[in-house]
């Protein structure tokens, strides 16, 4: 049944642990339930907010309008040909449980995207990805709801307009509610153990021939190493996309500073890591108020307790400052800001 709640406080459902209020709250188990709380806010005039698991967005303030808690669930293999599986995802699921419960089934596809935080409804909006492993390519497609006529829509993998860190659905982000998705996995496919911590992990695990199992143990653990778990402390993993240069200026950078980790792309353009460029501003380990930079990895920025959104982005944009003066990059945020 839809149930909707007034000045319902936001902190257990936004991993930085904000604090701040939605002035109406409905967590919908059902179509019914999002159908029903869509109507419900067209007719109030309201802006509608969607929440997954909250671990890519921050609070800057109380929101006004509605914010629906998608919390619908359902995990079942639609086609099965004995080597690839094509599974449909309610959007509700937690996604790491979605990557355990694949390799449990021997399907391979999912295992480097273990312990990223949030659910299987978000993992399209921002093309999730992790040790060399993107959303976009086990995507098999992804049914969305159109806020304001309530029509179902399924994109194929090719019509969601993924990106690094982006898709359709983030570039309209008031249109579309991201009700399942369906990945293709595969019982035969060869492990990616190619980025370099993983394959040393792996090592250090005494493990020669990894399996799906296997590899999404190991990116578990370097996960566990290098990230903050937000139920300890509040963050929203990498707060800020690596920078795409010309390959003029990242040769012009990598001169200047030895040492630079640079990624080239297909387009000719270079990949940066932000987090490095953060860590040699000296920001790494600092704090600005109650917010801070993650000691281990200076991409993620942590609320060291009772933060408030705008403290975070204070710190948010002393950090840019100061990588824009230093290396003349703009860094861009990657979680969402809202209201
Ligand atoms: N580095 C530093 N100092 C730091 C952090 C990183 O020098 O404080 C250097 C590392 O030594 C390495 C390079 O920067 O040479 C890249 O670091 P890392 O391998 O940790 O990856 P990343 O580029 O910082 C990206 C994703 C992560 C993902 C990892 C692993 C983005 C914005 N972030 O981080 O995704 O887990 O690769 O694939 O693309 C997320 O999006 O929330 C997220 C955690």
């Amino acid at each position: 049944m839809m149930h909707i709640q007034e000045f319902v406080s936001l902190k257990p459902y936004n991993t930085f642990g904000i604090e701040a209020k939605a002035r109406f709250f409905c967590a919908v188990e059902s179509l019914a339930d999002l159908d029903g709380a869509l109507q419900w806010a067209k007719r109030q005039g309201l802006a509608v907010r969607v929440l997954g698991g909250g671990s890519n967005i921050l609070l800057s303030g109380d929101v006004d309008g509605l914010v629906v808690l998608m919390q619908n669930r359902g995990i079942r293999i639609t086609e099965d040909d004995g080597n690839h599986a094509t599974v449909e995802v309610a959007a509700g699921e937690n996604w790491h449980q979605l990557v355990l419960w694949s390799v449990e089934h021997g399907l391979g596809g999912l295992e480097n995207l273990g312990l990223i935080p949030g659910t299987a409804g978000a993992a399209p909006v921002q093309n999730i990805g992790a040790y060399g492993v993107e959303f976009a390519e086990v995507c098999h497609s992804v049914t969305a709801v159109r806020r304001d006529t309530l029509e179902r829509v399924t994109f194929g993998a090719a019509d969601c307009c993924f990106g690094y860190r982006d898709s359709l659905f983030k570039h309209e982000p008031n249109c579309w509610v991201v009700e399942s998705i369906r990945v293709s996995l595969c019982r035969m496919s060869p492990v990616r153990t190619h980025y370099g911590s993983v394959g040393d992990m792996l090592c250090e695990m005494g493990v020669d021939e990894p399996d799906y199992r296997d590899v999404c143990e190991a990116v578990c653990r370097v996960r566990r190493d290098k990230l903050p778990d937000p139920a300890e402390l509040g963050n929203a993993g990498s707060f800020f996309k690596n920078p795409l240069v010309s390959a003029d200026k990242a040769q012009e950078l990598a001169q200047r500073y030895p040492g630079l980790p640079t990624y080239p792309q297909k387009t000719g353009d270079c990949k940066l890591a932000a987090g490095w460029l953060i860590d040699k501003t000296g920001w790494k380990g600092k704090n600005l108020g109650r917010a801070g930079v993650y000691p281990k990895q200076a991409l993620v920025l942590v609320n060291n307790g009772g933060a408030s959104g705008q403290e975070i982005l204070a710190l948010a944009e002393s950090i840019c400052r100061d990588v824009q003066e230093k290396f003349g990059i703009a860094l861009e945020k990657e979680p969402v800001v809202f209201p």
